[in-house]
């Protein structure tokens, strides 16, 4: 990173902005929803390690945005190796192209296109970085990486978001990490409408779910009263909470994302400000809700149910924290493989999310 220098990509903004671990946005839709943005440094970092690059190898990126990952891989990859990076918009394309022309990384080779498709002409790739939110895995992006090649993508779950490196090995991919991240959503072919339902009528408090969940039931249900059940599990500050969310989507076919874009959390906090597990069950909403522990070193985890049966979902969702957190915190941890659509064993014993063109199956590891 002190090879490349941030400014340089994101010239409208002051330095001190250029150079903070936070996202900056540099293209916002007619209603003001981010499109283009200089990712956060910290999950540009945590994705690069995921992708494990070496010298010489063959990468592509989907969503080039600035460039600033582009030029970073090119550093990594050296004058062996080559990058080419995709994005879905003409600017945003020109302005990838400019700041990397001005920081000399001329071998970096910047497409106009939609990175569902990939790029076929470069392929076959060694790796291959997704740096914009996906729901599936699509065929382009299997048959253009290389046996043994890797894929990292910030792929949506049952709503929840995680970066996974991927391993694909004879027509599998298999996970090889699995981290908690938050991209602004696929545009194009492979966009996909969640249901959003409001939680609260005073408060801007969402759920998020995929389109087979009935979420109806949620909606103003925060601004009744709620029954909270305090777990016992402690979490340390700045633990990764993505294997807590993974066990929780298997376990409840309600399950989906909470969030609240303002910080406005209610009576509770939030475990987690923009993913937050929820579940609705019918008429009833449980979420995941922290408080501080006495000592004041980590925070515990709690379940806030809500609506008719909302006491008792919270229950059932507290004894599934305990479990996680017996079962499957240190060593065992989920494992995802994807299977492309049609193709593979029946995989017995794994929880599947199927998608359009893939199918997941997760089970401890
Ligand atoms: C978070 S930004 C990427 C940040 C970039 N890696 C960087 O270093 O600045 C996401 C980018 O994905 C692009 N994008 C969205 N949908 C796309 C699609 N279907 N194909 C290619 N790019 C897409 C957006 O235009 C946006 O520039």
């Amino acid at each position: 990173m002190l090879a490349v220098p941030r400014h340089v990509f994101v010239p409208e903004a002051p330095l001190r902005a250029a150079y903070a671990d936070d996202v900056f946005v540099t293209k916002r839709n007619n209603e003001g929803v981010p499109v283009s943005s200089a990712s956060q440094p910290a999950i540009v970092a945590e994705m690069l390690e995921q992708l494990d690059v070496r010298p010489g190898h063959k990468v592509l990126e989907i969503g080039a945005g600035t460039g600033y990952n582009a030029s970073l891989l090119d550093d990594l990859v050296g004058p062996e190796g080559s990058v080419v990076a995709v994005d879905l918009d003409a600017d945003t394309v020109k302005r990838a192209r400019d700041a990397l022309e001005a920081v000399g990384r001329r071998r970096v080779e910047v497409v106009h296109g939609d990175g569902e498709l990939g790029h076929a002409d470069g392929a076959p790739y060694d790796r291959i970085i997704v740096t914009v939110g996906t729901w599936d895995l699509p065929p382009a992006w299997w048959d253009q990486l290389v046996d043994g090649g890797r894929l990292v993508a910030p792929l949506q779950i049952r709503s929840s978001e995680h970066s996974i490196a991927f391993e694909l090995s004879g027509g599998v991919m298999r996970s090889r990490s699995v981290i908690t991240c938050g991209f602004m959503p696929m545009r194009g072919l492979g966009s996909y409408e969640s249901r959003v339902v409001e939680l609260s009528e005073g408060r801007i408090i969402a759920f998020h779910a995929d389109e087979e969940v009935e979420v109806g039931g949620a909606r103003g249900v925060l601004d009744e009263r709620g029954a909270t059940v305090w777990t016992g599990v402690r979490i340390a500050p700045g633990e990764d909470t993505a294997q807590l969310s993974l066990w929780l989507a298997c376990g409840f076919s309600g399950y989906g994302r909470m969030s609240a874009p303002f910080g406005d959390h209610g009576k509770l906090r939030l475990l987690l400000r923009w993913a937050n597990p929820g579940i609705v069950d019918g008429r009833a909403f449980a979420y995941l809700a922290c408080r501080r522990t006495a000592d004041g070193s980590a925070i515990e985890a709690g379940v806030c149910g809500h609506g008719p049966g909302g006491a008792d979902l919270a229950e059932r969702v507290a004894r599934q924290v305990r479990v996680w957190d017996r079962e499957c915190r240190a060593e065992r941890r989920l494992q995802i493989e994807a299977y492309r659509e049609g193709v593979g064993p029946t995989v017995e014993g794994w929880f599947v999310v199927p998608k359009r063109h893939s199918r997941l199956a997760i089970r401890l590891a």
